[in-house]
């Protein structure tokens, strides 16, 4: 075997869209895939400088990059990220179903203005993005979409509506990996346990428990969910399945 042989990047040739890639897990993912050969857009809403600052790390890493702004809770938007993305890279191959809401607080607290907004985002934005995906994919294709360590098991009150969220990604992934899986295209699902990010700060009021329910102990980051996900691109068997990387908060 000639060891000095260099192996080509394994997302090399592929392009890939991340919602929510401006910040915290969406921008680790986005660096990941790009590290790994991806053309990568990534969508945004208030963090536009943000979202510059992503893309040009990827444009440094020698990949293609756009930032696009689209909010999920619009369903014309949510939808229309997929074509612009497909339009500015030549193609999808790719989806990380990432942008997310997290409204916490005892029932009687959430107004129906938050149910409509948390499950357009966490939702129907999710089931959008990935049936424009899903028509454009070919084989090889991949979704992959960003749930929580809340849809595997709630340890405390004060989650009914984002757990409620999360836990139809469940369902709908299962249901995408039935769908898609004639075509040769994946579907699974990435339950991140808390992590250090703008939504999760490390030393937030309620970080300490958090990593108290963590069988390690502790936070995790947004490169330890990446490179799941990036695992998941390169994973031609995977369908239909759970992936918790939550320091062991669901064991
Ligand atoms: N952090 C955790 O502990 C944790 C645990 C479990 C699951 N998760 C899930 O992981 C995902 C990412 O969370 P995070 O902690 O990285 O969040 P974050 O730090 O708050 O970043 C959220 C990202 O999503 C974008 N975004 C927010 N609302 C959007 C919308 N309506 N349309 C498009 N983009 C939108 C933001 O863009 P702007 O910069 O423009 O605001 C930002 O790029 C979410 O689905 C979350 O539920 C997080």
């Amino acid at each position: 075997m000639n060891t000095n042989t260099l192996s080509p990047s394994p997302l090399t040739g592929r392009t890939a869209l991340v919602t929510g890639g401006s910040r915290g897990i969406g921008a680790a993912v986005a660096l990941r895939l790009a590290r790994e050969g991806a053309d990568v857009a990534l969508t945004y809403v208030n963090g536009k400088d943000a979202a510059e600052d992503v893309v040009r790390a990827v444009e440094a890493l020698g990949r293609r990059a756009v930032a696009l702004r689209a909010d999920s809770a619009d369903a014309e938007e949510a939808a229309g990220a997929v074509e612009r993305a497909a339009q500015a890279l030549g193609g999808i191959d790719v989806l990380v179903n990432n942008a997310g809401l997290g409204v916490l607080g005892p029932l009687e607290s959430l107004s129906l203005a938050d149910v409509d907004r948390l499950l357009a985002v966490n939702v129907r934005g999710v089931f959008l993005a990935s049936r424009a995906a899903a028509s454009r994919m070919t084989e090889g294709g991949r979704i992959i979409t960003i749930g929580s360590c809340i849809a595997q098991r709630v340890p405390g009150a004060g989650g009914t509506l984002y757990a409620m969220s999360k836990s139809a990604l469940i369902g709908l992934t299962k249901a995408l990996a039935r769908e898609l899986g004639p075509r040769g295209i994946t579907a699974n699902i990435v339950h991140p346990g808390p992590i250090d990010t703008d939504m999760n700060p490390a030393d937030g009021p309620f970080a300490d428990g958090q990593a108290a329910l963590t069988a390690l102990g502790r936070f995790g980051t947004a490169d330890e969910v990446a490179s799941t996900v990036a695992h998941l691109v390169t994973a031609p068997y995977v369908t239909g399945a759970e992936f918790a990387v939550d320091g062991g908060h669901a064991a």
